[in-house]
């Protein structure tokens, strides 16, 4: 295992005992061939929804969270997704993601249709392709920042790049934070922990779900300035959810949902346009 070569061996053990329970797949070392997901049609898009629709519960209890959505998510640009509790927001995204499957339609990432996707496939998917930045940073209490970092890749078999690894520890200011665990750490340290594990990969593409949310303004700034660089120097694909027009103005374009709908978009957002097309929509 490459992985070994940075983290060691009993590193990687500890690495596997920890995750024991966690909802990850480690790949089998020997495995010489990753199964594909279904092509698609190649474009400039990191990810696609094709008349995405999710309907929860039969009846009565019967909810349309996502009804036909039509959206595309351009390479190398950041978008925010805004919208009132319960327009879908996280319902799209977990789509999106493969964390969850859509009632009918399609979602297409990269090259790949993940609509039939096996339960692997979404797992490989999710594990050699995507990066994720929860509101909860979800980082590992017996690791350090560093091992934090490198655990997708050592879980995935990668070989650990090391001068990218350093790009991106310099660049969210952690580099003698690294042997430091997360109780050790600021919020908004862990959370810079968890915005460089997501890097860390290269993903063609970053989920995040309210990065800032739990964070101090000054914080959330440092680390949403952080995530926009990395879209412009490093060519990173994000997409994010967040509810506060500050956070959508750090991105290229804010989507706005309502309803299970995309009901307005907004390129170049500021946090006074922002808000003024969430009154509009009587967010
Ligand atoms: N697992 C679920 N079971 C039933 N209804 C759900 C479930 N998840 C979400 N919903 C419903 O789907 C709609 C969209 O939810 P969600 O995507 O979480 O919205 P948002 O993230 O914008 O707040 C809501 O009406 C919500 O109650
Ligand atoms: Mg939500």
């Amino acid at each position: 295992m490459e992985a070994q070569s940075s983290l060691g061996l009993t590193t990687r053990n500890r690495l596997i005992r920890t995750v024991e329970g966690m909802n990850l797949t480690l790949r089998n070392p020997k495995a010489t061939s990753t199964p594909q997901t279904i092509a698609a049609p190649a474009s400039n898009f990191a990810a696609s929804a094709h008349g995405a629709t999710k309907i929860y519960g039969e009846g009565d209890t019967r909810v349309v969270a996502l009804n036909a959505v039509d959206v595309h998510f351009a390479a190398g640009q950041f978008t925010a997704i805004m919208g009132p509790s319960g327009s879908g927001k996280s319902t799209l995204m977990h789509c999106m993601a493969g964390l969850d499957r859509l009632s009918d339609g399609r979602v297409v990432v990269g090259n790949s249709d993940i609509s039939e996707a096996s339960e692997k496939q979404l797992t490989q998917l999710r594990r050699d392709r995507l990066g994720f930045i929860f509101q909860a940073f979800n980082l590992v209490p017996t690791l350090s920042a560093e091992e934090n970092i490198t655990l997708p890749g050592a879980l995935a078999g990668r070989k650990v790049d090391a001068e990218w690894l350093d790009e991106v520890v310099s660049a969210v200011g952690l580099a003698d934070r690294m042997d430091h665990r997360p109780n050790e750490l600021s919020g908004g340290q862990q959370q810079r922990v968890a915005v460089a594990r997501a890097l860390a990969g290269r993903p063609e593409l970053i989920f995040a779900d309210e990065p800032t949310g739990n964070l101090d303004s000054s914080t959330g700034a440092e680390i949403l300035g952080f995530m926009r660089r990395a879209v412009r120097e490093f060519g990173q694909t994000i997409v994010m959810v967040t509810h506060d027009p500050v956070a959508a103005s750090y991105s290229d374009r804010v989507l706005f949902l309502a309803d299970g709908s995309v009901v307005d978009e907004l390129f170049e957002p500021t946090p006074d346009l922002v808000l003024d097309r969430m009154r509009r929509i009587g967010h």
